[in-house]
């Protein structure tokens, strides 16, 4: 394997273990407002929770968009080994790879919910279920994380092995 091939293999996993970082970053201020504890909440205590609200909401935005790219680096680095490093069709799919395309399902089911929740609070009718909701699908989704993060650095350990 020659240097620029690694850099096209490793360029998923570089962006994604990021993204990753980002996104419980994330997750774990927005809970933090809630529970009162732990590392995220000595960061934010003396902030105020209107704008961090606002913060969550924009930045919340970002991870379709950004979990799409993540995907893209992927689909590229297996083309371009399907292409030039003779893999079989069989070597570009994985356990990992399906599940990172659930992670991108709930991605998208996020940002619904969470557009719903603003919606709603805007027209000053209750959120409260659509917040439970959006809570409880945001805790599937950090399991998902974590899971899918592990089995990447092992399909990068099996990938990157000659
Ligand atoms: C992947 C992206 C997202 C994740 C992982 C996420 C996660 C969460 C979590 C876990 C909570 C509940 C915190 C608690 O336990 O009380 C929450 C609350 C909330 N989220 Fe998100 N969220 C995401 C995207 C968004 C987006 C795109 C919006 C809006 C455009 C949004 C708006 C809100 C609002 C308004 C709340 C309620 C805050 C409050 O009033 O306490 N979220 N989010
Ligand atoms: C949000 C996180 C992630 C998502 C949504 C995601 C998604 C995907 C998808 C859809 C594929 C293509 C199917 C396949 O080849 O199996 C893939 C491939 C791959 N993933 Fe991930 N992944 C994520 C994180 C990671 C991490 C953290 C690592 C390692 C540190 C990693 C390593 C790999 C590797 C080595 C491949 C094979 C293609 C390549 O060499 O780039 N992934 N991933």
């Amino acid at each position: 394997m020659e240097a620029v091939d690694f850099v096209i293999l490793l360029l998923h996993p570089l962006v994604a273990t990021v993204f990753g970082f980002w996104l419980y970053r994330h997750w774990s201020t927005i809970k933090a407002i809630r529970l009162k504890r732990g590392g995220a909440w000595s960061r934010i205590r003396n902030r105020n929770r209107k704008e961090i609200i606002a913060e969550h909401e924009r930045q919340g935005r970002w991870a379709l968009p950004a979990i799409l790219g993540v995907i893209l680096l992927a689909i590229f680095a297996d083309i371009h080994r399907y292409v030039n490093l003779d893999a079989e069709v069989s070597d570009l799919f994985s356990l990992h790879g399906w599940l990172g395309i659930t992670l991108a399902i709930l991605t998208f089911y996020m940002t619904r919910t969470g557009k719903r929740i603003v919606k709603q609070r805007e027209e000053k009718s209750s959120n409260a279920k659509m917040k439970g909701i959006h809570q409880r699908a945001g805790n599937l989704m950090l399991a998902l994380l974590i899971a899918v993060m592990f089995l990447g650095f092992l399909r990068a350990v099996q990938i990157i092995q000659p």
